[in-house]
């Protein structure tokens, strides 16, 4: 049986590919998660996998080495699935050090543990072992309005964002174990998620969530700016497939070709919203474009993303889900717990909502 270290599974990428893992795998796999619950991790994700043998769950701290070298001594690891970091631009630009701790440190040290135990006295590591580092697309930086231009695997890393330049260093030293020790590795750099359990300081989940509320909807600039959106669980697929079918020591780019703008994607949920909301809800009344308010823009905004897929489709991997169906699917799921999005936006986000956007 194979026992995959999966770090960062209570986030909102991790968890979707927690899910994905079982339903293509049942009992074949085990999965222990590791992630200490910042405020974007939440077990509440992956309760219905409590009583499940093959799902362990660890809090623990990926720049605490003693923690992780121990969950490796402990068990006979496969495969580690690393998303475990700190992902909000936003949040970077407001607090840039946390970023370089988890994402650069915390990468440092799952490398390390996962190499010491890994490696054969002889030389070379044992066989079957491989470790998959999650990144973005961010780290290329930013493409013009042009779109004929494309993010490739050997487009040069251009990062802007303390999270994009964090996501670069950590990138760099996955890299540097690949040339230097010839470890093990993968390293893939996805475009914009979304879809079920997505935390809602991110666009899709924060405009669906103020539209249901009927708060405004914060649009940064001139709402022009482009990303390449991805549904959750494409993606969790995508990881899978170059883990296993992919070739070892190789960048994948994985990309939805699905790039909207930021006002785009708004108008879009206020429609998708108005079709799905019977008509005696009473929140049907305030979905609507009046909600949209233009704020300052983000600083250092990156303009577009947009990934060219044709490595990883070569792998035979392709995005499966249209961003009309992907929508309405994260809209349903958003609908049927409401309690989930009580949960989350209580407390700590509340406040982080308040001092991002005033009140
Ligand atoms: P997320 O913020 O929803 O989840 C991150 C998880 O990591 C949380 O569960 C958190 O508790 C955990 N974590 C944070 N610091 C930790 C630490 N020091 N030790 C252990 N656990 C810790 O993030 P996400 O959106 O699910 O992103 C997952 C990965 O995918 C990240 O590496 C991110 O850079 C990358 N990525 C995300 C996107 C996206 O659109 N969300 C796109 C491309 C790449
Ligand atoms: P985000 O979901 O934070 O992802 P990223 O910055 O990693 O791409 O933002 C997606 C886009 O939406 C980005 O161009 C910034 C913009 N945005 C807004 O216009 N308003 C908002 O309230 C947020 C959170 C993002």
């Amino acid at each position: 049986m194979r026992t995959y270290l999966v770090t960062g599974g209570a986030g909102f990428i991790g968890s979707n590919y927690i899910h994905y893992m079982f339903r293509k795998y049942g009992n074949e796999i085990r999965i222990i998660n590791v992630d200490l619950l910042t405020y974007a991790g939440n077990l509440e994700n992956l309760k219905c996998l409590e009583g499940n043998p093959g799902y362990t769950f660890v809090k623990a701290d990926i720049c605490d080495k003693e923690a992780i070298s121990r969950i490796f001594a402990e068990n006979n690891i496969d495969r580690v699935v690393h998303f475990a970091a700190e992902s909000h631009v936003d949040r970077s630009i407001r607090e840039p050090e946390v970023f370089v701790r988890t994402n650069v440190l915390g990468t440092a040290v799952m490398l390390n543990c996962a190499k010491e135990a890994w490696e054969l006295p002889e030389g070379g590591f044992k066989p079957g072992k491989k470790f998959l580092h999650v990144s973005t697309d961010e780290v290329y930086g930013s493409l013009p309005d042009d779109d004929s231009a494309f993010f490739y695997e050997d487009t040069p890393y251009d990062p802007h964002s303390p999270y994009s330049a964090s996501k670069a260093g950590a990138d760099m030293l996955v890299k540097s174990y690949m040339d230097t020790y010839r470890f093990p590795a993968n390293i893939t750099n996805c475009s914009n998620n979304y879809g079920p359990y997505q935390f809602p300081e991110k666009l899709i989940p924060l405009i669906i969530n103020n539209c249901l509320q009927g708060r405004k909807l914060p649009v940064y600039g001139d709402g022009k700016n482009v990303r390449d959106w991805l549904y959750v669980e494409d993606h969790a697929k995508a990881i899978d497939m170059v883990q296993e079918q992919g070739e070892l020591f190789q960048t994948y780019n994985i990309g939805g070709h699905n790039e909207k703008q930021n006002i785009e994607i708004i108008h879009i949920i206020i429609e998708t919203l108005q079709e799905m909301l019977p008509d005696d809800d009473p929140r049907k009344a305030h979905v609507t474009t009046d909600l949209i308010t233009y704020v300052e823009d983000r600083k250092g905004h990156d303009r577009r993303y947009a990934i060219a897929p044709d490595k990883i489709k070569a792998v035979g991997w392709q995005p499966e889900t249209m961003f009309k169906e992907g929508i309405r699917k994260t809209i349903e799921w958003f609908f049927r717990n409401e309690e989930w999005m009580k949960n989350v936006t209580s407390g700590d986000y509340q406040k982080y909502y308040d001092d991002m956007y005033g009140k």
